[in-house]
């Protein structure tokens, strides 16, 4: 990722009033107006830095219904490509922030008033943000409007890598006066774009399908995706959009794609104004939304990464899969490969005691499992969803020997010790309920909904983090604990704090996301050495902001294979493979009873954190045999497939989605690992060819097909093919239905999966 790039980054143009923010991939370009404002010059592939981009400022006679300033017929706010944009100034679009006076006016002015620039970016404490470590280039540029009226500021940041085609965008408000101000709306940016020649890609879904890719043509009007469940960025949409030319493809073509580091209520929209400008805006959803300010007072937006490619949605990826991994992801795990875990949710749900634990546990260990993750029902006295959360201690029922002894079992066995908790969330049945029943987030002169048979904390207020912190610590200090998974399984509803006033109340979500993020900055430095991953219902919390505290997560409740080949592919849009927990489970599938083999449940999960969740001691010992094969597999090619590149290359997404395909080339460019999935074979089946894709042209490849997806060093047939060959015509995957004689069993029927490891080696070599 690193390239030798312009020593400038950021470029301010006193002569033209213009900023330029550039690196050898893209550039960003605005300019201050005659009236003070901000407007939007450019945005996309890397432009000449010294040129003046005024003529880029269009102005002419508008319609009839346009509102120009007085005595400025060509100025007309709603024709203008703006920066931030406001409501209520000439500008009838869906605005970038709102703020309302205490007489009620919503009319504001902020004009420039400076500007810094500097090398290095800030924390974003409170929230999740990038950032930089000594010797990355990187420059930041603060530019400060003023509406001297309110005497309130907003601070605009632009952060830019010398080496990454990203730009890191959020926004600041803060109030000097004595009027106090509210924020109604507060996005992290706003982006206006000349056209709307733009396909919108998104990532939808619900509970067990998360993010499958969406794609549509921009229309006039506004087309968005949200969360408004308060606690979490949701399983139905994911807090990122990107626009694409409707040519662009995995591997050619302009893309802009916009990620929010936030995990709840967000919007993300694109408005297409009637001469065809596109408006994204993108932040905290302002539906329930309300930020008083008084003197000496701020509020931060969360911060955004626009990410630009003109190499395709692939290059865009690997942008998004290098920041996240290695500028957003911290702590000791970054870097290090991921254990190889056994869960016992599938495999026993609330019941079970020690000795079920240590009879999978020791399976587990046989095959060659790092970690053991004790999931729910450790705790209060919880057999069922029903009870003790918000009681932190262990239930000596279940565990006799306690947290201590059981996990020590669990190290004597030769693994690490991992467990579950969901601290946001609180049983009506529990101590900490009957202790402090104002603790629960509602209104309690309504009806209080009881998703999951639990109430959601009141995690705006300071003290009822600091309890469940104080449990948690407690409970975890001095436990040889490993790994944390850190579930949240309902959304919020009937939002109300017992805590605040009137005002108070307009605040809440985000606050509640704010004590959440302070949660896990305590737990994170408490317990430096635990890998935490993070999980709601699955995957409705699969976001860059969690991203910054839990170098994983679970990617959905879905473990069947074939559902996962789908929801893996499109999570890969923007988060890098090490981040995406994936587990092998039983088959009839818990979620939609599929029966897929062995094989191909492995070679899915492979390309995620990987580990197994289902009952070892049900396993027959060909099975477990298979197992430990995988887990040696997985253990000799992690490191390739978590910080490799990852290259989509067949998607389930388009055509009849029979079949996909993906590939992970290794750091250093010698191996490549590709998987190939068809889910139904067909009969009289199309001739079908997997090509690859990043190899060397020129080069040669030792290509082999990976023994049942599990046997790497077995004997295989060898081919060598060069890079050109085998990223233009492929390897040949057509199968017997299509008149190929020779096809061995082992590739024939339903759910198959193939796998190959290429490595660049001449046939001379040998
Ligand atoms: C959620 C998670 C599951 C499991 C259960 C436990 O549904 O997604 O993996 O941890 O909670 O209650």
């Amino acid at each position: 990722m690193k390239q030798k790039g312009l020593k400038m980054p950021i470029i301010f143009n006193a002569a033209f009033r213009q900023f330029h923010l550039l690196n050898n991939k893209i550039s960003y370009i605005m300019h201050i107006m005659e009236n003070g404002q901000l407007e939007h010059l450019y945005f996309g592939k890397c432009v000449c830095p010294e040129a003046d981009f005024s003529y880029l400022a269009e102005r002419g006679h508008r319609d009839m219904q346009a509102c120009p300033l007085p005595d400025q017929p060509y100025f007309s706010p709603e024709h203008i490509r703006q920066e931030y944009p406001c409501f209520g100034y000439g500008d009838m679009r869906m605005p970038a922030f709102e703020i309302e006076r205490e007489n009620g006016s919503r009319v504001v002015d902020f004009k420039y008033v400076g500007h810094r620039i500097y090398h290095g970016k800030k924390p974003l404490d409170p929230l999740p943000g990038v950032y930089c470590e000594p010797g990355d280039d990187v420059e930041t540029l603060e530019i400060t409007l003023t509406d001297e009226q309110i005497h309130t500021d907003i601070i605009l940041y632009y952060t830019i890598f010398e080496s990454a085609a990203a730009l890191i965008r959020h926004a600041e408000f803060s109030c000097h006066g004595e009027e106090r101000i509210s924020v109604e709306t507060a996005m992290s940016f706003g982006l206006d774009l000349p056209d709307m020649d733009y396909e919108m890609i998104d990532l939808a879904g619900s509970w067990s399908r998360e993010r499958h890719i969406r794609r549509h043509s921009l229309d006039y009007g506004i087309q968005s995706v949200y969360s408004l469940r308060g606690s979490c960025s949701s399983h139905q949409f994911n807090p990122f959009i990107a626009l694409a030319r409707r040519d662009t493809g995995e591997n050619s073509g302009e893309v802009i794609g916009m990620s929010l580091l936030y995990s709840g209520d967000f919007l993300a929209q694109a408005e297409v104004d009637n001469f065809g400008v596109t408006r994204v805006t993108m932040g905290i959803h302002p539906q329930e939304f309300s930020w008083t300010l008084y003197s000496g007072e701020k509020f931060v937006t969360p911060e955004a990464v626009i990410v630009y490619s003109d190499k395709g949605i692939g290059e865009m990826s690997s942008t998004y899969h290098w920041l996240y991994r290695n500028r957003l992801a911290r702590g000791m795990w970054r870097d290090r490969e991921r254990p190889i875990l056994i869960n016992n949710w599938e495999a026993t749900y609330f019941s079970f005691n020690e000795e079920s634990l240590l009879k999978i546990a020791r399976k587990a260990a046989d095959i060659g499992i790092e970690l053991f993750v004790l999931d729910d029902g450790w705790f209060g006295h919880r057999n069922d969803s029903k009870s003790s959360l918000g009681d932190w201690y262990v239930n000596k029922e279940k565990l006799q020997g306690g947290l201590k002894g059981f996990a020590e079992k669990i190290n004597s066995l030769g693994m690490g010790f991992g467990i579950w908790i969901e601290p946001e969330m609180v049983s009506e049945d529990s101590d900490l309920y009957r202790k402090h029943p104002d603790w629960v987030l509602g209104d309690k002169r309504r009806i209080l909904s009881k998703a999951r048979n639990q109430y959601v904390l009141d995690f705006s207020r300071p003290e009822v983090v600091d309890e469940v912190y104080r449990q948690l610590a407690d409970t975890f200090r001095g436990l040889p604990i490993t790994y944390i998974k850190w579930d949240h399984n309902r959304s919020m509803s009937e939002v109300f704090s017992a805590g605040g006033n009137r005002e108070y109340q307009g605040t809440v979500r985000h606050r509640f996301i704010l004590g959440m993020y302070s949660l896990y900055a305590k737990m994170t430095a408490a317990f430096p050495d635990i890998l935490f991953e993070s999980c709601a219902s699955g995957g409705a919390r699969f976001d860059p902001g969690m991203l910054y505290y839990a170098p994983q997560a679970w990617c959905s409740d879905n473990t069947d294979a074939i559902e996962r080949i789908r929801i893996q592919y499109g999570t890969s849009l923007v988060y890098p493979l090490s981040s995406i927990g994936s587990h092998v489970s039983a088959v009839p599938n818990e979620q939609i009873k599929r029966i897929t083999p062995l094989r191909t449940r492995a070679a899915v999960a492979y390309f995620g954190t990987f580990g197994y969740e289902q009952d070892l001691t049900k396993a027959s010992e060909e099975e477990l045999a298979e197992m430990k094969l995988q887990i040696s597999f997985m253990k000799k090619y992690r490191n390739l497939i978590q910080k490799g590149t990852f290259c989509r290359l067949i998607s389930p997404f388009e055509k009849d989605g029979n079949i996909a395909a993906w590939e992970v080339i290794s750091e250093d460019g010698k191996e490549v690992l590709a998987a190939y999935f068809r889910i139904l074979q067909k009969p009289e089946a199309p001739y079908t060819r997997l090509r690859l894709a990043g190899l060397e042209e020129k080069e040669t490849y030792l290509c082999q097909e990976v023994n049942n997806c599990c046997e790497a060093d077995a004997e295989a047939e060898k081919i060598y093919r060069s890079g050109s060959e085998l990223m233009n015509i492929g390897l040949i995957m057509s199968d017997e239905s299509s008149g190929c004689k020779g096809v061995a069993a082992q590739v024939q029927g339903d759910f198959l999966a193939r796998m190959f490891l290429l490595k660049k080696q001449s046939p001379d070599a040998e």
